[in-house]
């Protein structure tokens, strides 16, 4: 995993890792560091006797949001930070790697036991960065008129298939069990406790949305139209101006998009994405249909085809769906934003200490994203897996299923 972030970063030179393009977004290099901070911090220096970090600044430079660790650099400010240099952030990494390591090969079974779970979320947090890593790049870089290329893709298998159309696959509802089983795995505080749901029949589309059908709903005036927009989302629109997805640019009568290898003309077979919550809703709207819950979105995926396009697969952007029967892109390609408010199961408690802050805090005001993208790794999602994200953010590889009643 530690390797695995390396190799994001190794396309990109200082310059790149240094800026920071917009309060969301941070720049690379606080990525690289920020995740080595989590394991000297909540590992090294909680089990490693005598263990000191590195730097008694690094907390204050590092330090993401737990209050519980104390003061730290605003988020918007963190690209200002210029020292540490990149590469005297790649010595702290491998630091603590060593410490890490050093440690690991002496420590107690007893020892072991009480770091690993902290071992383990570390390693699926640092998951998390890098995909961060990609889509915070990918708005840096889309901000450079020369609209630079971070990495040429590197399957082009699946991207010469066509979009096999739209079909609606049925589900009978019931009363169903969602939230991860304990037995199965790692699993974040927030997918659990697993519980009951009572769903009505409904149905899904059998893949993600379109560009082709995205670009219907642009012609047809879905961004001028007021009725299809939730209150926000039409305040939204017209605050930012908003008439096609983040990265869509019209040049001479053709869309174009900026990705990760690239501006390049909008394939319409290929999945939309960089929507935002409200773009989604109000396309699902136009649609005759609407997003579906959280809950129906996992109760289907868990019979879903297994496999996706991930970030191991090299093309780093949505491809069109397989020709093949079921749900197809359940999981890779894009996050698929659900109707379902981000807020704890029935029995939630956010952990003890610190790593209480991880998740729990967030659960206000956000809605939930399913699925993974063509920016996760494949070991990091799974169906009971819970993003989040404010409705108006767009710089995710966000996308959309339509779901009905049935
Ligand atoms: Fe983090």
């Amino acid at each position: 995993v530690r390797r695995a972030t390396e190799a994001l970063a190794a396309a990109l030179g200082a310059e790149d890792c240094q800026a920071q393009s917009m309060p969301d977004a941070s720049p690379t290099k606080w990525h690289l560091a920020h995740t080595t901070w989590f394991f000297e911090t909540f590992v090294l220096a909680v089990h490693r006797r005598g263990y000191t970090a590195l730097h008694p600044e690094h907390g204050y430079l590092y330090n993401s949001y737990y209050e519980a660790i104390g003061e730290r650099v605003p988020r918007a400010e963190r690209g200002r930070i210029t020292r540490p240099s990149l590469d005297e952030v790649r010595e702290y990494r491998a630091h603590v790697d060593r410490q890490l390591l050093d440690w690991l090969s002496g420590a107690s079974a007893a020892e072991l036991a009480a770091a690993a779970p902290v071992i383990e979320t570390g390693l699926h947090h640092e998951q998390q960065h890098q995909e961060l890593i990609l889509t915070d790049v990918k708005h840096l870089l889309s901000l450079n008129p020369l609209k630079p290329v971070y990495r040429k893709p590197l399957a082009q298998a699946r991207a010469a298939a066509r979009d096999p159309g739209r079909r609606w696959i049925s589900f009978p509802g019931g009363v169903v069990s969602i939230g991860q089983v304990p037995s199965a795995g790692f699993h974040f505080d927030n997918e659990a406790p697993r519980h009951e749901r009572l769903l009505r029949p409904f149905r899904l589309a059998s893949r993600l949305t379109t560009c082709r059908e995205y670009l219907e709903f642009i012609a047809d005036g879905g961004y001028a139209t007021a009725s299809l927009w939730l209150s926000d989302g039409w305040a939204t629109v017209q605050a930012r101006r908003w008439c096609a997805p983040l990265y869509w640019e019209e040049r001479e009568g053709a869309w174009q998009q900026f990705t990760l290898a690239g501006l390049r003309p909008i394939d319409p077979d290929e999945p939309v994405t960089h929507v935002s919550y409200y773009e989604a809703d109000a396309f699902a709207r136009w649609a005759g249909a609407r997003l579906a819950g959280e809950d129906e979105w996992e109760c289907a995926a868990h019979g879903s085809p297994d496999g996706g396009n991930f970030v191991e697969s090299g093309a780093l952007h949505p491809l069109p769906a397989p020709d093949a029967d079921g749900l197809q892109q359940m999981l890779g390609d894009t996050w698929e934003w659900t109707q379902s408010p981000y807020t704890p199961y029935p029995g939630y408690r956010p952990p003890a200490g610190a790593l209480g802050e991880y998740n729990g805090k967030f659960m206000c005001n956000q809605l939930v994203l399913r699925g993974g993208s063509c920016a996760t790794p494949a070991s990091h999602i799974r169906a009971s897996y819970r993003n989040f994200f404010y409705p108006d953010a767009r710089w995710q590889f966000s996308g959309i299923r339509l779901a009905q009643d049935a």
